[in-house]
């Protein structure tokens, strides 16, 4: 059954990419400070080009006090002194154009830093003022005020309101932040906010950025009376977006995008926005990319899909469908600098609805060579996927998740707002092994690093898999290769039929076949193009082939 429509050939980039996600503070540290930086990821765009990725996606590098890794920005105009300089951001932005790979740039829009000018001024000029209309200040409820307004909580766990104190001493207002209390939630029914944001966007896209990754975009309209809202504590935030969701998934916030669509318009070159927007189903989530609001979503129904034949027949159909209702193209992704590595997070039960980091002190540690096998196998469904996806830095090393960080490196926000310690993201935030003998394999030329590096990843550095056939990068760079040269990005994807726990699709005249299964499946004899792990005339359990057609 085809479920998808060819794209016309001269479709723009955006809709086939395969976008890779470059965290700067753990890909490449050019100042030798253990924190990775601008100049750094220069220095390593050749390995992208390589790779065969079409656009990176950075996270944010702006000036920002670190309080959640820089999307607590208190400057979006200006480079951290941390990453470097807006020279360095030119100058990467320009290598990146030589090396035909095209930059995206995250923007966050939700909040700022509690440090920005912004909110500063909205503290210093005092209650009533039209500074304080730029966030959302709320009296607090009891009779002295001292409860928070409402009943909200912090996605890093604990009350998502926290209490200021006026210029005089006296106890003031609260202020909103859906995230930590250094990150301020920003009122957008304040045409001034609006504004701010236009400048942003133009800003960086006049120094050349192809398009924005745009932060918690299912989260800047807020129900107007701020009701409270039963949550379910294991999802700190809630439930992801029931229509009367009071902040998650609100139909408000489409005329915005539909401003930034403007801009990004009225810019040459096919510029693209890409909304991190949690929010179920597909069919909803849809809303936010059709045709003159943003280019793409994450599609992060299919990052949740366990590892099971029925469950990811069925996200990878509906996704298709979802999209394609609204004339998007589909994305794929597994992996990001918010959630467990896919290797480790499609091999263990527990895991927060939401994604963010391993449930509190896990247990549950899969096998690291089964749960590669696992991982490799799910990378070859994705990239054989029509429509865009995106990488995150590492994977194509097939970096586990990092679980045992002491205690007291742990830098992740949610491992001290959670009280029985959940682990968050640092697992997933290691820096990369570039280098097997080099000080911090090659991460920095000083042998530093802001979160620490297992032992064991010599095997996973990039000097020992290059050039090595059967490798993880090496089976990354050909799958990027073939799926080019096959057209898979702009393909239909046809069903053929299997045996239970066994997904075997066609895409234009690559056959993909999966072994779900506990035992080896037999495999039809023909011209083997990929494999995730070496087929012996059949195929192996937590295997993916492609075969020609
Ligand atoms: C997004 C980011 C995450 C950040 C949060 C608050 O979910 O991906 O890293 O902590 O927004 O900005």
């Amino acid at each position: 059954m085809p479920t998808s429509t060819p794209t016309p050939v001269s479709s723009p980039w955006w809709r086939t990419a395969v976008i890779y996600q470059v965290y700067p503070r753990s890909f490449a540290d050019a100042s030798g400070d253990g924190v990775g930086d601008l100049p750094g990821i220069t220095s390593r765009l050749k390995h992208l080009a390589d790779l065969g990725v079409d656009a990176v996606w950075l996270s944010p590098f702006y000036r920002s006090p670190q309080n959640d890794a820089g999307y607590d920005v208190s400057d979006y105009c200006d480079v951290d002194p941390l990453f470097g300089t807006l020279d360095d951001a030119d100058a990467l932005i320009a290598r990146a154009h030589e090396l035909g790979l095209r930059i995206i740039v995250d923007v966050v829009p939700n909040h700022s830093s509690s440090e920005h000018p912004w909110f500063q001024e909205a503290l210093a000029a005092g209650p009533g003022s039209p500074e304080r209309d730029r966030y959302i200040f709320r009296e607090g409820r009891g009779a002295d005020g001292s409860e928070p307004p409402n009943n909200w909580l912090s996605m890093f766990g604990g009350p998502a309101w926290t209490r200021i104190t006026e210029a005089d001493g006296r106890p003031g207002p609260w202020y909103l932040h859906l995230f930590d209390a250094t990150q301020p939630d920003f009122d957008w029914t304040n045409p001034w906010v609006a504004d701010r944001f236009d400048e942003v966007l133009r800003f960086w896209f006049d120094r050349g950025a192809d398009g924005f990754r745009i932060d918690v975009a299912h989260g800047l309209a807020k129900a107007p009376s701020l009701p409270d809202f039963e949550v379910d504590p294991r999802r700190t935030g809630g439930e992801w977006a029931p229509d009367d969701h009071p902040y998650w998934g609100r139909a408000e916030v489409h005329p915005i995008w539909r401003r930034w669509r403007a801009i990004a318009d009225s810019y040459d070159g096919d510029r693209a926005l890409v909304a991190e927007a949690w929010v179920t189903p597909l069919s909803k989530l849809a809303r936010w990319v059709r045709r003159d609001e943003l280019h793409q979503a994450f599609n992060f129904g299919y990052l949740m899909t366990a590892w099971d034949a029925v469950e990811l027949r069925a996200v990878i159909d509906e996704s298709l469908a979802a999209f394609e209702g609204v004339g998007a193209p589909s994305t794929w992704v597994l992996s990001n600098h918010d959630t467990i590595r896919h290797p480790f997070r499609l091999s263990v039960a527990e895991q927060l609805p939401h994604g963010i980091g391993i449930g509190p002190k896990s247990a549950d540690r899969p096998d690291e060579s089964a749960a590669l096998a696992r991982g490799r196998a799910a990378t070859l469904v994705m990239l054989a996927l029509p429509g865009s996806a995106y990488l995150y830095q590492g994977e194509e090393l097939g970096l586990p998740e990092a679980i045992d960080i002491p205690d007291e490196a742990r830098q992740d926000p949610t491992w001290w707002r959670t009280p029985d310690g959940v682990y968050g993201r640092d697992g997933c935030r290691v820096p990369l092994p570039w280098e097997a003998d080099a000080p911090a394999f090659g991460f920095s030329l000083t042998g530093k690093s802001w979160l620490p590096q297992p032992a064991s990843w010599t095997k996973y550095a990039a000097s020992a898999q290059a050039g090595v056939a059967g490798s993880t990068l090496e089976m990354y760079r050909s799958a990027l290769r073939l799926r080019r040269e096959h057209g898979l990005g702009q393909a239909r994807i046809t069903w053929n039929e299997s045996i239970e726990d066994v997904l075997d699709f066609t895409v234009n005249d690559v056959r993909v076949i999966v072994n779900m299964s506990d035992t080896e499946v037999p495999l039809p004899r023909t011209e083997v193009l990929l494999a995730s792990a070496s087929p012996t005339g059949t195929l192996a359990h937590d295997t993916t082939v492609w075969l020609r057609a």
